[in-house]
């Protein structure tokens, strides 16, 4: 969402009932679509008045990552987590597009500016948007935690947000990642085009995956998403982890861009 449209939009929280009646609903599905984009206002760094136990009290429309019930991300052992057999019920529609890399300050993300196509859920159609990377992985199971993770997020026409899970362990390099990288040598804060980027190339490695209806990992912590995190655990190299790492500022600080559980077993 644009800088004016977002001010547009908290300005639209103080004034008329009449005019909020009639814009919210197109605001909240504005927030749902997007990540923060100032990547400054909240760290990872635990006991800090800006660490992921105070990111509710930041701002008043993140106030759900404090007091949401529906929260990410979760232990795949959680009672709300579901083990589904057959990735079947999800359809890939990916297709090649026009994309570009962006240093967002806590992570690496790959942004589809053409048409990149959709993911199937029940139903619904849920157009890829963008994905990145998390160091360590923030879903555990069984309270063990691998190296990486990464998430594609997906959008519908009505605002709803689908992303994909997909974590990694120490190993054979990731060949999506391979293909980045090289771009990520001269990456400053702005964004850099890639050309066209293939997203079928982010490989699932099985069809058995893990289901659960849970929130963003970052601020707004919009809560309705739903999840689906691929059961294997594919590798990347420990090279790629540390590049990843060391491109963003928070491996610096804390080594962790991964928020902590929030729901116990
Ligand atoms: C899929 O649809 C069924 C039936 O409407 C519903 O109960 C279920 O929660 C939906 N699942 C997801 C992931 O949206
Ligand atoms: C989870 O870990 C505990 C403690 O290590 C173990 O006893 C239990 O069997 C594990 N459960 C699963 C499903 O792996």
């Amino acid at each position: 969402m644009s800088e004016s449209l977002s001010f547009l939009c908290d300005r639209l929280l103080f004034v008329s009932i009449v005019l909020t009646i009639h814009f919210l609903p197109i605001c909240n599905a504005l927030q749902m679509e997007t990540e923060v984009a100032d990547e400054t206002a909240f760290t990872y760094e635990k006991g800090t008045s800006t660490g992921p136990e105070n990111w509710g009290k930041i701002n008043q429309q993140w106030r759900v990552c404090n007091n949401g019930r529906m929260q990410s991300p979760v232990d795949l052992l959680d009672g709300r987590v579901e083990i589904h057999p057959d990735l079947g019920e999800l359809k890939r529609d990916y297709k090649p597009a026009l994309a570009s890399v962006k240093n967002r300050g806590h992570d690496i993300a790959v942004i589809w500016k053409g048409n990149a196509g959709v993911i199937n859920i029940n139903g619904t159609a849920y157009k890829l948007t963008q994905c990145h990377w998390h160091s360590p992985s923030e879903h555990t199971f069984n309270g063990s935690r691998n190296k990486l993770e990464l998430h594609a997020v997906h959008s519908s026409s009505d605002g709803k947000i689908a992303v994909i899970g997909i974590t990694y362990k120490y190993g054979r390099p990731d060949r999506f990642l391979a293909k980045l990288i090289p771009h990520l040598n001269s990456l400053g804060h702005e964004e850099k085009d890639l050309g066209i980027i293939n997203p079928g190339e982010i490989k699932f490695g099985s069809r058995k995956y893990y289901r659960y209806i849970g929130s963003l990992t970052v601020p707004p912590c919009t809560e309705g998403v739903v999840w689906t995190i691929v059961h294997k655990v594919r590798t990347v190299s420990r090279d790629q982890v540390r590049i990843l790492r060391d491109a963003v500022h928070d491996a610096m600080r804390s080594d962790v861009s991964a928020r902590g559980l929030k729901s116990k077993l």
